[in-house]
């Protein structure tokens, strides 16, 4: 039997990149992965990779009602839900004395508002299936893993909206600790250093991620292309798969009894960005 056989699991924005290895990795131990991407296509074809019987969600989750509508689409197939990853993301990078209300508010809304409001719409499905597992004498550990960065526990310079959402989902991720241990579902955030994804590519003009047939440019300068991978004791970047690893690390039972702690998974690099 594999470690996440008849788990269901859900992974926002997962058509590419950690998400991506995410949802793939999840399914090679046995889950069943909704993957959800804002990119309709990535994620038909990340969900026609897994290893098991997969669904897909495609949609904005910034759109009121979206969030609700994902978390439905895994009761809807499987009748409950066991792995929640809130990875989905992009950046709009910039200083702070040019920073746009709206770019800041934008990073607000997918890095912080979005996984809160996805919990909140899983929480009869966490909550109250515990609570009859709780009656009955059993315990049966389910999973919240948040994806952050050290953007947002260290700071990175020219990420000011960005690193205050990832901070804030911190706090999130703590009081839901608190809130939700009670039922043995245990909610722990990732927080990454350098991971070679587009959000770490080159600024070329076709590094860009689609919003409502928006083009919003991705990618890092290449003076810090060069030389942040070298900060880490590692030496480089982590690819997609690695980043993956620190997730499903969280996902497993084998975490459970890590609860309400952000690990970093860095490479050991111990400063921030920029
Ligand atoms: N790459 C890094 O170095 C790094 C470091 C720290 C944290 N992170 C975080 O990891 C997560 C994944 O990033 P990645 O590097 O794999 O980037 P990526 O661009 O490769 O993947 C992110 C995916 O999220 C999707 N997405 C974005 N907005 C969405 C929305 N509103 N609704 C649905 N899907 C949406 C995108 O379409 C994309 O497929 C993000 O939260 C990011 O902030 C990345």
């Amino acid at each position: 039997m594999k470690v996440l056989e008849d788990k269901v699991a859900l992974v926002t924005g997962s058509g590419r990149g950690i998400g991506r290895a995410t949802a793939l990795l999840l399914a090679e131990h046995g889950a069943h992965v909704v993957v959800n991407d804002l990119d309709h296509d990535a994620a038909n074809e990340v969900a026609g990779s897994l290893a098991t019987e997969g669904a897909v969600h495609a949609g904005d989750l910034t759109k009121p009602g979206v969030p609700d509508e994902l978390v439905q689409t895994a009761i809807d197939r499987w009748g409950k839900l066991d792995i929640i990853v809130n990875n989905a993301g992009y950046t709009i990078d910039g200083v702070v004395h040019k920073m746009t209300d709206e770019a800041f508010q934008r990073m607000l809304d997918i890095h912080l508002i979005v996984p809160f409001r996805i919990v909140r719409a899983a929480a009869p499905y966490l909550r109250e299936p515990a609570k009859a597992e709780r009656e009955r004498g059993e315990e049966v550990f389910r999973k919240i893993v948040n994806v952050t960065s050290i953007a947002g526990t260290m700071g990175g310079a020219g990420q000011a909206n960005y690193a205050a959402a990832k901070a804030g989902l911190v706090g999130l991720t703590k009081t839901l600790a608190k809130e939700w241990g009670q039922f043995k579902i245990n909610v722990n955030a990732v927080a990454f250093g350098w991971v070679n994804t587009r959000l770490t590519a080159s600024q070329d003009e076709d590094n860009v991620i689609e919003i409502d047939g928006e083009r919003v440019r991705l990618g890092v300068p290449e003076q810090l292309r060069q030389t942040v991978p070298g900060l880490a004791p590692l030496g480089r970047g982590a690819t997609p798969e690695e980043a993956a690893g620190g997730i499903f690390l969280l996902c497993s039972p084998w975490a459970n009894f890590i609860h309400g702690q952000v690990l970093n998974v860095t490479g050991g690099q111990a400063v921030g960005m920029g």
